[in-house]
């Protein structure tokens, strides 16, 4: 029975891997073999324990302010020394991470072949978002099989000369996760937040992380929340935050002290996507949070200049307002005060998958490996 080796080290990651990880172990052709990095700690650790995941190997690498060589280094050396006592049949990488191009390159040094799952996004842009969009594109390169999420990101690919046979589109598995998390009305362990799902007050939820906006720009998204706060006193702004200390020490200043920002850490997925349902308007910089707020029909700003998730911005769900702290202000102004603006994005849109995306991936899989065929593409 073929082993396949899911490798994975952040909480997108992981979120994104788990409707794979158990479509795995519940296979009956495949031995499964989970790898961490630890790329994250605790933000993958609560997602992993959610979902029941128990990694068999873990790299363990994480260290605080973390350089990317740093990640890429002590990825690819400790795949290494694992792939010469215990080598997979393939693995699976995800995304765009920097634990998905070190073990897409560690593999392939050991001849393993690789499998892309959520390939084919492109902001067009090498440096934007930083350093994602290299990361993917390399990752291309190495993989046997390219899983798209969708056919726009399996047109980028095939423009790039990937062979048409080699790319499925699945969907994105994120939805999968998405609908067997959000229905379930987890409690949120933090009390405040609990309070304010019973006052029915209108929720501003806001995520920060990008590399690229760290620095001053993430100070200007912290005076344009503080702006937002005050001029809209029954508004209630969430922000869980990142745990990187460059967003905390960029972003919190400007939000002390006021009464209606609620600063929570991480919220464990299942709160997460409680929150997204309960929220008005989400405002983020965040991938994986464009893909599934529309799904649940929430206008979401997007604070980045380009986004190589087009689908729902096609779609009128999100909006791509760049990062100038005015802007801010004036784009979440807008969707407060004009209903008609606001009517006009808050259409439930799943340009991104139906929830079998797994099911997908797996049955590719067996197309790989001659025990079995693929099934019939996602389209919308
Ligand atoms: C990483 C990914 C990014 C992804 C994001 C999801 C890269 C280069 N970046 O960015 O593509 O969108 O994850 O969140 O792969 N930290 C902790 N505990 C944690 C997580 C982070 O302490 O559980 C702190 C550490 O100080 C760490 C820093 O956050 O050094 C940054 O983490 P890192 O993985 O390097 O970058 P992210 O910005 O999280
Ligand atoms: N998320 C979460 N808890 C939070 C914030 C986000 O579980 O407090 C989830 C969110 O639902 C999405 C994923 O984390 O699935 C996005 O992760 P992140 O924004 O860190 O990374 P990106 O998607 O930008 O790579």
């Amino acid at each position: 029975m073929p082993t396949i080796m899911p490798i994975f080290g952040t909480r997108p990651e992981a979120i994104k891997m788990a409707p794979i990880v158990a479509a795995l172990q519940d296979s009956d052709l495949f031995d499964c073999v989970v790898t961490v990095t630890g790329q994250h700690r605790e933000m993958l650790d609560q997602v992993n324990e959610l979902f029941g995941v128990v990694p068999d190997h873990d790299l363990n690498i994480l260290q605080q302010r973390q350089s990317l060589s740093a990640i890429m280094t002590r990825t690819i050396d400790g795949l290494d020394k694992l792939f010469t006592h215990d080598k997979p049949d393939a693995v699976i990488v995800q995304g765009d991470t920097t634990t998905s191009t070190a073990g897409a390159i560690a593999a392939f040094y050991h001849s393993i072949p690789v499998v892309h799952v959520e390939a084919g996004l492109r902001s067009g842009d090498l440096f934007s978002p930083f350093p994602e969009e290299a990361n993917r594109k390399l990752t291309s390169q190495l993989a046997s099989l390219h899983l798209a999420p969708t056919s726009v990101s399996k047109a980028n690919l095939v423009a790039e000369g990937v062979d048409p046979h080699d790319v499925v589109v699945t969907g994105n598995t994120v939805i999968d996760a998405l609908l067997t998390t959000v229905g379930k009305k987890i409690p949120f362990t933090d009390h405040r937040l609990e309070e304010l799902a019973s006052t029915g007050r209108q929720i501003l939820l806001v995520t920060t992380h990008r590399r690229e906006n760290q620095g001053d720009t993430m100070r200007g998204m912290g005076r344009a929340l503080a702006r937002i706060a005050d001029a809209e006193p029954d508004l209630v702004i969430v922000l869980p935050a990142h745990k990187n200390p460059a967003v905390r020490e960029t972003v919190l200043p400007a939000l002390e002290g006021k009464p209606n920002i609620i600063v929570t850490e991480p919220l464990a997925y299942g709160e997460f996507t409680r929150m997204l349902a309960l929220a008005h308007i989400v405002l983020t910089d965040s991938g994986g949070v464009q893909e599934e707020a529309p799904s649940l029909g929430k206008p979401v700003l997007v604070m980045r200049e380009n986004t190589e998730r087009p689908e729902a911005v096609h779609a009128g769900t999100v909006a791509l307002i760049g990062t100038d702290e005015d802007r801010i202000v004036k784009e979440v102004d807008r969707l407060l005060n004009e209903q008609a603006h606001f009517d006009s994005m808050a259409n439930a849109v799943n340009p991104y998958g139906d929830g079998k995306a797994a099911l997908r991936t797996l049955a590719a899989l067996s197309q790989l490996f001659g025990l079995g065929l693929r099934v019939e593409d996602f389209t919308v």
